[in-house]
């Protein structure tokens, strides 16, 4: 198994220092954000409106809410082709590591805390759904041990260096392997939030057996959609991982993940690099990462969520034939580009919803958002594992045609267009 220590050993000192985001960047992700919404309630009580990990310049006494020494925190993910692990169409988790502010690190900081049995523990606290996506989403290669071996390693290797773990910061009364639960929560939410493979897409970058790229040519294309460069790995010409990269405020249970640049430069060849194919299926359902899946694939039906309460925070997710296509971008308009985060207020019987850049409305036929529109009142609807979104109580959307690539289409009420779908809400 790959670990923190056969990646970063050969790699210079660097001195860590934030990158300011623009905010012009529609896709990517766009400054800070809070780890989403997960299974089981672990609160922190920490402010995140403090300095980021790093960032200090005198010592912080509460490490509690103040990530430190391991403050530079990676998120790595896989693609792993040789075998083929995970969907086709994603990246895996690799694991979410705590290096120090100075890109050196520790490893297996208190063995006391180890776990094994990660299943058992992540169904005792109630935390089924974010091991259901670890099952498809964090996979080990077969060649080095099962799943759950991954699991722990990263739990024991990297989970227990975390300063906001330890288990005098929890909640008290907080039952052993709390920190366990909160750190595969953890890592879940913020790799949903990282679609390296939808990101590489929009780009007009995907695996294939015939093309090379360059170096450059991939860090720009994750730049342009993420606002932030990452650390690309190579096997060789073989791209096989990434590594996003943060600082943090507050607490890694609940804090907010500030996106940096690598410090560090990837380790690929500058040219000839090569994207391999997969084997395998892709995902047909999707966790809120706005991944998008392919049109031609799946007439298998499509559940994006629990249906019933209105999220506050949710993706708006186009369901064609059964299959996921795209969604809502911030301006209303449909696209299989990564999705707008909308903001839901109200209940299901009536409610706005408001994108990044503005209010959205109907107004003539047609679904739009932004500054000069008017808000107008939406429902929610349970349909077949879903919660639809529904305008003067019609589920029915419609475009011209399907979106593809970089292409967005005009979303109409009603059925009269050549395209008609669903639009699905789902919880961030
Ligand atoms: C930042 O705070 C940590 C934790 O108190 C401390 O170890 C570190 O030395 C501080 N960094 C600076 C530059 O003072």
């Amino acid at each position: 198994m790959i670990s923190s220590l056969v990646l970063f050993s050969a790699l210079a000192i660097f001195s860590a220092s934030g990158t300011p985001l623009t905010s012009s960047n529609p896709l990517g992700l766009g400054g800070q954000f809070d780890v989403f919404a997960r299974d089981v309630a672990i609160s922190s009580g920490c402010s995140t409106t403090g300095t980021a990990s790093c960032h200090n310049t005198s010592a912080v006494s509460n490490t509690c809410c103040f990530e430190a020494p391991g403050g530079l925190i990676l998120q790595t993910q896989f693609w792993d082709t040789d075998p083929s692990t995970g969907p086709s169409n994603s990246w895996t988790i690799h694991g979410l590591w705590p290096d120090n502010c100075d890109g050196t690190f520790s490893e297996n900081c208190d063995p006391s805390r180890d776990q094994t049995d990660i299943t058992s523990l992540l169904e005792s606290a109630g935390a089924s759904s974010t091991l259901s996506f670890m099952q498809t989403y964090w996979k080990n290669d077969p060649d080095d041990g099962s799943d759950e071996e991954l699991w722990s390693h990263e739990w024991d290797t990297h989970g227990t260096c975390y300063s906001t773990l330890r288990p005098a910061c929890l909640p008290s009364g907080s039952s052993s392997g709390t920190d366990a639960v909160a750190f595969y929560e953890t890592v879940v939410r913020l790799f949903q939030t990282l679609p390296t493979y939808t990101w590489l897409e929009n780009q007009g970058i995907t695996p294939s057996s015939s093309t090379t790229h360059t170096l450059t040519s991939l860090e720009n294309a994750l730049a342009a959609e993420a606002g932030v460069t990452p650390m690309l790995t190579c096997d060789g010409s073989n791209l096989n991982q990434i590594a996003w990269y943060f600082n943090l405020k507050g607490s890694i249970i609940d804090g907010t993940f500030v996106p940096i640049d690598s410090p560090e430069d990837s380790d690929c060849p500058s040219s000839g690099i090569e994207y391999p194919l997969k084997t395998g299926s892709p995902v047909t359902t999707t966790s809120a990462t706005g991944t998008k899946t392919s049109t031609t694939t799946t007439g298998t039906s499509t559940s994006t969520g629990t249906p019933g309460s209105l999220p506050t925070k949710a993706m708006i997710v186009a369901i064609d034939g059964g299959a996921q296509v795209g969604g809502l971008l911030t301006l209303g308009t449909w696209s299989t580009q990564t999705l707008a985060t909308m903001t839901l207020a109200g209940s299901t019987s009536s409610f706005t919803m408001t994108s990044s850049k503005g209010s959205c409305g109907v107004s003539g036929g047609e679904l739009t958002c932004g500054s000069g529109v008017s808000a107008t009142s939406f429902t929610a609807v349970s349909s077949g594992g879903n919660l639809l979104l529904a305008s003067g109580g019609s589920t029915a959307f419609s475009s011209t045609a399907v979106p593809n690539g970089e292409t967005v289409e005009t979303v109409f009420t009603g059925s009269s267009k050549a395209q008609a779908y669903t639009l699905a809400i789902v919880s961030t």
